[in-house]
């Protein structure tokens, strides 16, 4: 994971660590910024948080050119002698990376002499510089197996160097300014227009040019793009984190979507897919957008006759199923840079799969290596953990089971814009105190509600450490039963009318072992049973379709209260980073 930048320009520090703040989701185990002034070399490096950073730099307004990272530990524990910029060995390039190099070991063999700082793969590649030019970077490249995006400096010279294959890589020229960066809410309030570069692209950037060669070593002109500033999310809006601010824009992006799908470039969209000549569907994705993968799948196997199947993207490959030509391969990715989603999309593309995408940067890896892209328009998501983007995604493979069955989309999702339900602070918040002082919980549901057990379990683990599992609720008394007494609550989820009874039935096998039982649900609870639970959490009714919709924005809410009790930032859980570029 990790973010990468580089400047050139007026108040050179202060950019890059505006940049930095913005990168901050790939990645935050410490951070570090060499500056270059007068021919030196001006170095800051933090363990932890960009914020860590900010108060140690020396600001300065005048002219400057600099490189800056955020990491996200891969390889060498975190430690200021991993944290990036790494140097060459006579100290007159730096470099910062995003990546793994994969045979960083054979090079430190073959470079016996070199003294090696830290342990990371990346500072392996600044000892392989003697100095800085176009022909230099080409023949340490041509060594390098693996992903990167690189941003180099030396102590003389205009120019900032950089080469990308496999980790984003965007650069940009303002009026006064040139920048490089692994995301391109760096050029806000910088620059308008940016480039995307493409695996293999390398080149330098000055004030006045861009000189980029593809990977045949040819210099090429790249189309700028137009920075989207309605996609950028700059600020928290008054909010306490970026968390509960996107669970409540999750109505905004259920509007954008009403608003693009019911237009003719969505449509057109929707109706080549339709055209297309498919007997089996997969859905594909990790975490979270795995977990709306298998909403899609619910919605896919009631809505169309058709073999639809969801699974988790870094186990596509080894699980032998039949992909070929008569294959639908939908890819669901927040970031669309997720390297076991890219790597499993890979294999469909050469098996001559149809891929479609359903991502929320439509200029993302994913969406760009797929036949047709169905955008979530959620807007950015700054939180780690995902919330409005789950939200969407589900919206979307709403709209795509819908469309092949030949429904109306936008009536019902018209009526969960209208009748969404955010839940009762004062209840969500009640229950998240009670819960902060367990250390384990367990989620159950049947059918779609199993699903949303998945997700609610997973963003309660994120951002609370709390231990828990979710279970389809048939399932526990299959063995897991053995876990529960008083310290064990049981969180029960149950929308669909068809399953309430044997759930019910579940709940009193929890309840005579000793467990506290709280409900989420939708349905009618009879006096006589509601007696049964510690906490109720009634959910404001939709058809059944639209209650994994309606009935995660609660849960997602009950992980941020809890999140919240137990001392944690939700915005910035441990060990996490927003985009996963690794397998
Ligand atoms: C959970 C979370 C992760 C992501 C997963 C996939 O809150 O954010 O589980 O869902 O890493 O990321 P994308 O959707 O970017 O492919």
């Amino acid at each position: 994971m990790c973010g990468i930048i580089g400047y050139i320009g007026l108040c050179p520090e202060q950019n890059l660590l505006n940049g930095l703040k913005k990168l901050e989701y790939r990645g935050y185990d410490s951070a570090g910024m060499t500056v270059r002034r007068e021919g030196r070399f001006e170095t800051y490096k933090e363990v932890g948080q960009v914020q860590n950073l900010a108060g140690t730099v020396v600001y300065k307004e005048e002219f400057g050119i600099g490189i800056a990272h955020t990491r996200w530990a891969t390889h060498g524990k975190i430690s200021i002698e991993n944290t990036h910029p790494h140097f060459s060995v006579s100290g007159e390039v730096a470099l910062v990376h995003n990546g793994i190099i994969e045979n960083f070991e054979e090079l430190k063999e073959k470079n016996k002499d070199v003294t090696y700082l830290g342990q990371t793969d990346s500072e392996v590649v600044a000892k392989m510089f003697e100095s800085l030019s176009i022909n230099s970077l080409r023949k340490v490249l041509k060594k390098l197996v693996g992903s990167y995006a690189l941003a180099l400096l030396s102590k003389e010279g205009d120019y900032l160097y950089f080469a990308k294959n496999k980790s984003p890589l965007y650069i940009a020229k303002g009026k006064e300014c040139a920048v490089i960066a692994s995301d391109p809410s760096c050029f806000s309030g910088l620059c308008e227009n940016y480039y995307q570069l493409d695996d293999g692209d390398y080149g330098k950037i000055s004030l006045k040019n861009i000189v980029i060669y593809n990977k045949n070593h040819k210099i090429v002109e790249k189309t700028p793009q137009k920075l989207d500033f309605n996609y950028l999310s700059e600020d928290k809006s008054g909010y306490e984190h970026f968390m509960i601010k996107e669970i409540y824009q999750s109505r905004l992006a259920l509007e954008n979507i009403i608003e693009k799908y019911s237009h003719s470039e969505m449509k057109e969209n929707l109706s080549k897919i339709k055209n297309y000549n498919f007997d089996r569907v997969y859905l594909v994705g990790c975490g979270t957008a795995y977990h709306a993968g298998l909403i899609g799948e619910h919605y896919l196997r009631e809505n169309i006759n058709i073999d639809a199947y969801c699974l988790v993207a870094s186990e596509f490959k080894d699980s032998n199923l039949l992909v070929d030509n008569n294959s639908l391969c939908i890819f669901i990715s927040q970031s669309g840079e997720t390297a076991d989603s890219i790597s499993a999309l890979e294999y469909c593309k050469e098996k001559g799969a149809k891929i479609i995408s359903i991502t929320n940067v439509e200029y993302s890896t994913i969406a760009k290596m797929s036949d047709i892209n169905l955008p979530i328009f959620a807007g950015q998501e700054r939180a780690v953990a995902s919330t409005k983007a789950y939200f969407a995604m589900c919206a979307v493979l709403f709209i795509l089971s819908n469309y092949l069955k030949g429904q109306n989309y936008i009536l019902p999702l018209k009526t969960l814009s209208h009748k969404i339900d955010f839940g009762n602070d004062i209840s969500l918040k009640k229950l998240a105190k009670t819960l902060a002082v367990y250390k384990n919980l367990f989620f159950i549901g049947r059918g779609v509600d199993y699903v949303t057990a998945l997700e609610a379990s997973l963003k309660l683990k994120e951002i609370t450490y709390i231990f828990s599992s979710a279970l389809p609720s048939g399932e526990l008394k299959h063995g897991s039963l053995a876990l529960i007494d008083s310290n064990l609550p049981c969180l029960i989820i149950a929308t669909d009318e068809r399953q309430f009874a044997k759930t019910l039935n579940n709940a009193s096998e929890i309840k005579s072992r000793g467990g506290k039982l709280i409900l989420f649900t939708s349905l009618f609870v009879e006096k006589d049973v509601e007696e049964n639970f510690d906490y109720i959490i009634k959910i404001t009714p939709l058809p059944r379709d639209l209650m994994p919709m309606q009935i995660i924005l609660s849960l997602q809410k009950l992980a941020y209260f809890t999140s919240l009790e137990k001392g944690n930032d939700p915005d910035k859980p441990r060990n996490l980073a927003k985009s996963v570029t690794v397998e």
